[in-house]
C-alpha cells in the first residue's frame, strides 16, 4: 500500500508587510573621515556620492542594531513575534561563526524557539533572504518570515585605509514577509561567481590569525574597480531579468532601490535600464554610506516613511557584492 506524506498547504502569493530600520546616532562626515586618510570631501562626493555615514558606538553590536530594526518591522506588521515562522539574518560582519546571530535576535525579540539562521551573501544577503523567505512562505512551511540585514562594517576596516574607509557605515533594516492574496514578490534572479573571491571579502581566516595574531587580523579587502565594473555591466543584466521575470516593464516601477554601493553605480544602472524620471531612485548612500546587507532595507524604510513611492507601488531591489553574489526581485512596497 502506498503511504503518502502530508505536506503543508501552500500559499499562492507573498508580500512584504512591513519594513523597519535602525541607524546609529553618530554621524561621521567626510571631513572627519579625511582626518585619517589622504583624501577630501570633493573626491569622496564625486567618486561615491557619500556625504556622511553612521558609525555604531563601540559597545553597539550587529545584534543590538538587528534587534532594534526587527522590533520596528514586527510592530508595524501588527503580528506577535511568536507568529514568525522563520528568521533569516543577512550579515558579513557578525563577528562569531556560531551560534548564529539569528537565534539570538529571535530570543531578544521574544520569539525563542522559532527556526532562525544567518545568510552569508554579503551585500546580496538581504535579497537572498527575501527570495528564500518568500519561497518558504509559498511552500506553506511558515506563515510569516522576518528578514534582517545588519552590519557593523566599522569593526572590519582601519580608519586610515584610504581604499575603503570613506565608503562604509553601520546599520540594520528588517522586513516581515507574509502570505498575500495577490503577487507581491516577483521571481528572484540570483547567482554567484565564485571565481572572483579576490575582488572583495574579509581575510585572512581566524586560523591564520592564530599563527600570527598581530599581523593576520581579519580585515575587509576590496578591488574597487573590479567590483565597480562587474556591478555596472552584469548587474544591469540581472536587474533587467528581474523586471522581465516579474512580467512588468521599467516604466511600471514606482521605485528603484539598489544596494547602496556607490551613486555612480546607481547612475549607470539607471542609464542601462532606461529607468524613467517618474521612478524614485534611492540615494540613501548620501547619508548612510554603504551598509552592505543592511543598505536595501534601510533605503526601503526611508522610501516608505518619506512617501517617495506609494504603499503598494512596485519597487525593483537588487543586492550585489562579495562572492561575487547577487540577487534581485520586483516587490510590492509595504
Ligand atoms: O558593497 C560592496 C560592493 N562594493 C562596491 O560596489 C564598491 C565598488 N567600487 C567603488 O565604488 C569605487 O571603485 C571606489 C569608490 C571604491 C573608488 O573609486 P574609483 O573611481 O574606482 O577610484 P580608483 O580606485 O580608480 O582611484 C582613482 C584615483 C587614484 O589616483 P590616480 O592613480 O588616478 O592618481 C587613487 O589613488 O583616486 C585615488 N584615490 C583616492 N583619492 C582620494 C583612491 N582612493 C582615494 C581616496 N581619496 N580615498
Amino acid at each position: 500500500m502506498t503511504v503518502s506524506i502530508k505536506v503543508p498547504t501552500p500559499n499562492a502569493f507573498t508580500r512584504i508587510l512591513s519594513v523597519g530600520a535602525y541607524s546609529p546616532s553618530r554621524i561621521v562626515d567626510n571631513d572627519e573621515v579625511c582626518l585619517k586618510i589622504d583624501s577630501n570631501n570633493e573626491w569622496i562626493v564625486e567618486r561615491s556620492g557619500i556625504q556622511e555615514r553612521r558609525y555604531a558606538a563601540e559597545d553597539e553590536s550587529v545584534l543590538d542594531m538587528a534587534v532594534k530594526a526587527a522590533k520596528i518591522a514586527v510592530e508595524r506588521a501588527g503580528i506577535d513575534p511568536s507568529e514568525i515562522g522563520v528568521l533569516l539574518l543577512a550579515s558579513c560582519t557578525y563577528p562569531y561563526l556560531t551560534p548564529s546571530a539569528a537565534v539570538q535576535v529571535a530570543a531578544q525579540i521574544g520569539a525563542v524557539g522559532i527556526p532562525a539562521t544567518d545568510i552569508s551573501s554579503a551585500c546580496a544577503g538581504f535579497c537572498y533572504g527575501v527570495g528564500m523567505a518568500s519561497d518558504i512562505i509559498r511552500s506553506g512551511n511558515a506563515k510569516y518570515a522576518l528578514v534582517i540585514g545588519a552590519e557593523k562594517l566599522t569593526d572590519w576596516f582601519l580608519d586610515d585605509d584610504r581604499s575603503i574607509a570613506f565608503l562604509f557605515g553601520d546599520g540594520a533594516g528588517a522586513v516581515i514577509i507574509g502570505p498575500s492574496d495577490t503577487p507581491g514578490i516577483g521571481p528572484t534572479v540570483w547567482g554567484s561567481d565564485g571565481t572572483q573571491t579576490a575582488a572583495l571579502g574579509i581575510a585572512p581566516s581566524f586560523i591564520e590569525q592564530r599563527k600570527d595574531p598581530a599581523n593576520n587580523v581579519p580585515m575587509l579587502y576590496m578591488q574597487g574597480q573590479t567590483v565597480f565594473r562587474w556591478a555596472i555591466t552584469e548587474m544591469a543584466r540581472v536587474a533587467k531579468e528581474a523586471v522581465d521575470a516579474a512580467g512588468i516593464t521599467v516604466d511600471q516601477l514606482d521605485a528603484f532601490i539598489p544596494h547602496q554601493a556607490n551613486n555612480r553605480i546607481t547612475d549607470a544602472l539607471v542609464r542601462s535600464l532606461k529607468i524613467p524620471e517618474h521612478v524614485h531612485v534611492s540615494r540613501d548612500i548620501v547619508t548612510s554610506g554603504n551598509t552592505s546587507a543592511a543598505s536595501i532595507p534601510i533605503a526601503m524604510s526611508r522610501v516608505v516613511s518619506e512617501g517617495s513611492a506609494p504603499s503598494g507601488g512596485l519597487a525593483l531591489i537588487i543586492g550585489f557584492g562579495a562572492g561575487l553574489a547577487y540577487a534581485a526581485q520586483v516587490v510590492t512596497l509595504p
